[in-house]
């Protein structure tokens, strides 16, 4: 009975809900209906135009380029401008001065942070914690939203397996599960429950779509593949944003089937919009429309039609929706509905964000002044860039370091502020991040004693380290010697008890148009790190990397590296606090480790083949491998070491039968069998044995992070439904096949217990 009330009651409260957003919507259509009879052409294709704000001093918005376009009705938002005061000069030109005062919407690449800046993408997958995840977005729009920004270009959740690709330090791995998960806390802490509240901005997910496969790792290029990989394997987490509600959708650069993304009809009508039901705005990526001349698809003034009728609705800088869609209409080419449309879901937008009733809710000065880069902030930046960290190796315990004697830090990465939050922190005062050395520093106190020296400049070829270090992210190159530069940290290092290396890529060295073809830690820092090894002193390697690396000297070399990728404006605290063992650490790579980059693509979730390797093999004729070197990662998908040792219990599975409509349980018990507390990410893993296409001989079905004590043991357990065992189909319908399945439980993707179970 009592029951049968609440059910009662969540009903009412639902469709109560439900009403609320339909009559919501009701007055939303009936606003803009009324609003859009009153437009002109112009104005309409002014709502489709998003330039970026070029340089606008404070005070000076009227008189800027951009202030006579807006004044014109010429432009629908603005991106790349921040600053409360900036941005209501500028909003103020929009609602005062134009015909309809329509308000301006303002986008940014909030991408890990504001001026509190998180930990890259990927480095904040590796945390595999979905709280703590959607939290630093919060965070960002917090911050983002009190300096004048209602628009984020974010989350970008492009699935890439090729380490080549620098992008693929702005996104969260390899796994479609993982990034799913990853996409929907994001969307969920940027947005909340309440696009209209001043605190709470719009997300837009990226880059629609598969440009994390692009051929070769070379940024822009094309590519190519399957609906059926696209589908199982890298929509998922774009889906999965749609799914939490983001408000718009970003175009990619790359071509799909052929046709560029920006003009892709399939892509943004037949799947975005009609199979996934999103029903809010597309943006292009910068240009990309102009890029589609050069794709060859045609002139500025067809490429431009192609993208409208493709289902994209705003013009990212290259105007040429703003220039040439008019006379397209005049020809019959486009039609006044197709415009329509598009200018509709903009206005919408804009009245989600609540811009109609104050066009001037993120523009609080007050706010600006005291939610921006806080104590409280910084301190959960903090706390997140240590969950980000993955230890890789560990030998003897020469980690944590004790904080007495004398430390030697040593390298190009140790001293580099401007590095410290990485690739795409556009709001960032890098002057205020902490350093490394700051880091040690403050945490030993009078403890221990922290020398330094540089020891190398980023790369032996000047040339390329300008090409790295852009940006304003200089590492200061030292114009003397290589063996000058690293002779000096020599005799530094030979009187320290423990020396920490701060080597790997610098900040712009992954990111936009960052492609490597060699992934190791660049040459002379290599050699820097042969030295500091024959001094025979403990050696610690804190990487820094914004993509995985290949490693293979090193990891058979060096007693233990912990990789911080780029942590953020508080990562210099957060790496001491794991270097001196404050922190354990507990982070899993969402992307695997190639041994060498010939190796790449190289991912987990890969299929068997028909003449696959057997288990433990090296070679094999005739077999799927290569002459000269093994199959395997240097370090697999969800691979991280702890300060402490975790043991897994067999599996216990409720029952080996899972039947249609029902449910099975897996568990095991996981026990910390070290001295010191520690988080893990206890992974589960299904194979489908056999399918009607190929299945991959593993996918990542779920994870929980748990913390144990000292001694401590928990069962930890997964509930498996018909639904975990849905695919895409060869004709693209999603089914779950009876059949024989394996599943895993472990530590990674490689270290597992296994258990067998059947669909019925
Ligand atoms: C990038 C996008 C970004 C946009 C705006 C482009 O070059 O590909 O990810 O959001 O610039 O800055």
């Amino acid at each position: 009975m009592k029951f049968l009330k609440a059910s009662l009651f969540l009903l009412t409260m639902l469709s109560a809900g439900a009403i609320a957003q339909t009559s919501r919507d009701a007055k939303m259509d009936q606003f803009i209906s009324s609003l859009m009879q009153k437009m002109t052409i112009d104005e309409k294709l002014g709502q489709l135009n998003l330039p970026g704000a070029g340089d606008i001093t404070t005070g000076q918005a009227s008189s800027s380029d951009i202030a006579k376009k807006i004044e014109e009705g010429k432009v629908g938002g603005l991106f790349n401008i921040k600053t409360a005061q900036k941005i209501r000069d500028v909003q103020k030109i929009a609602v005062e001065k134009t015909r309809l005062k329509i308000p301006l919407i303002f986008g940014m690449d909030v991408i890990h942070g504001y001026q509190t800046v998180f930990p890259i993408p990927l480095g904040l997958s590796c945390s595999w914690d979905m709280p703590l995840i959607e939290r630093s977005a919060r965070i960002a729009a917090i911050e983002a939203s009190a300096d004048g920004i209602n628009w984020t270009f974010s989350p970008m959740t492009d699935i890439s397996r090729d380490a080549r690709w620098g992008r693929a330090s702005e996104g969260s791995g390899e796994d479609p599960y993982l990034g799913s998960q990853i996409a929907k806390a994001m969307v969920r802490g940027y947005q909340g429950d309440d696009l209209s509240r001043n605190n709470t901005i719009m997300a837009c997910v990226k880059h629609f779509a598969l440009y994390g496969a692009i051929e070769a790792g070379r940024d822009y290029n094309t590519v190519d593949m399957s609906r059926v990989r696209m589908y199982n394997e890298y929509f998922p987490p774009y889906k999965a944003a749609v799914e939490a509600g983001v408000g718009s959708v970003m175009t990619s650069f790359n071509e799909v089937e052929g046709v560029p993304a920006s003009a892709n009809k399939w892509l943004f009508t037949d799947v975005l919009r009609k199979q996934w039901g999103f029903n809010g705005f597309v943006v292009t990526d910068y240009t990309a429309i102009n890029e589609m001349v050069d794709h060859g698809l045609g002139d500025l003034r067809t490429v431009s039609a192609l993208s409208l009728k493709a289902g994209v609705d705003m013009d990212m800088v290259g105007e040429g929706f703003l220039g040439t869609l008019k006379q397209s209409l005049e020809e019959g080419k486009i039609s006044q509905q197709e415009i329509d449309m598009a200018c509709r879901r903009v206005l919408e937008a804009k009245y989600k964000l609540g811009l109609f009733e104050d066009p001037y809710r993120y523009c609080n000065i007050k706010r600006s002044k005291t939610e921006i880069f806080t104590p409280a902030h910084r301190k959960e930046a903090r706390a997140t860039a240590a969950q980000s960290f993955v230890l890789l190796k560990n030998d003897h315990n020469v980690l944590p370091v004790k904080k007495s004697g004398t430390i030697a830090l040593i390298g190009p990465l140790a001293d580099a502020t401007e590095n410290m939050t990485g690739t795409w922190s556009v709001a960032a005062d890098f002057s205020k991040s902490v350093s490394l050395l700051n880091g040690l520093k403050s945490a030993v106190g009078k403890q221990a004693k922290i020398v330094y020296a540089k020891g190398s400049n980023l790369t032996a070829d000047p040339k390329l380290e300008e090409r790295a270090t852009m940006f304003g992210k200089s590492l200061r190159r030292d114009n003397r010697s290589a063996e000058e530069i690293r002779n000096e940290a020599i005799q530094i290092a030979k009187q320290s008890d423990v020396i920490v290396a701060a080597l790997g890529e610098s900040a712009e060295m992954s990111g936009e148009s960052s492609s490597r073809t060699d992934i190791g830690i660049p040459d002379v820092q290599q050699e820097l790190l042969k030295e500091l090894l024959k001094t025979g002193k403990p050696v610690v390697l804190v990487l820094f990397t914004g993509r995985p690396l290949t490693l293979k000297w090193e990891s058979e070399n060096v007693p233990a590296i912990l990789n911080v990728w780029f942590g953020g404006s508080e990562a210099g605290d957060a790496i001491a606090d794991v270097l001196f063992g404050d922190v354990n650490p507990s982070g899993k790579l969402s992307m695997t480790f190639p041994q060498v980059v010939g190796q790449v693509p190289l991912f987990y979730n890969h299929k068997n083949t028909g003449r696959p390797l057997a288990e433990g093999k090296w070679f094999e004729k005739f077999r799927s491998n290569y002459l000269d070197v093994s199959n395997d990662p240097l370090y697999p998908f969800g691979f991280g070491l702890s300060y402490t040792k975790f043991e897994y219990s067999d599996i216990k599975l409720s029952s080996n039968t899972l039947r249609h409509g029902q449910e099975i349980t897996a568990s095991v018990t996981v026990r910390n069998a070290g001295a010191v507390e520690g988080k893990e990410v206890v992974q589960l893993y299904i194979r489908d044995l056999v399918g009607s296409i190929t299945r991959p001989v593993k996918e990542l079905k779920g994870f929980q992070k748990i913390s144990l004590k000292p001694g401590e043991s928990r069962e930890v357990s997964f509930k498996i439904t018909e639904d975990d065992l849905k695919f895409y189909n060869s004709n693209l319908d999603f089914v779950a096949e009876p059949g024989d399945f394996k599943l895993f439980i472990g530590t990674n993707s490689r270290d597992v217990r296994e258990a067998d179970f059947k669909l019925e």
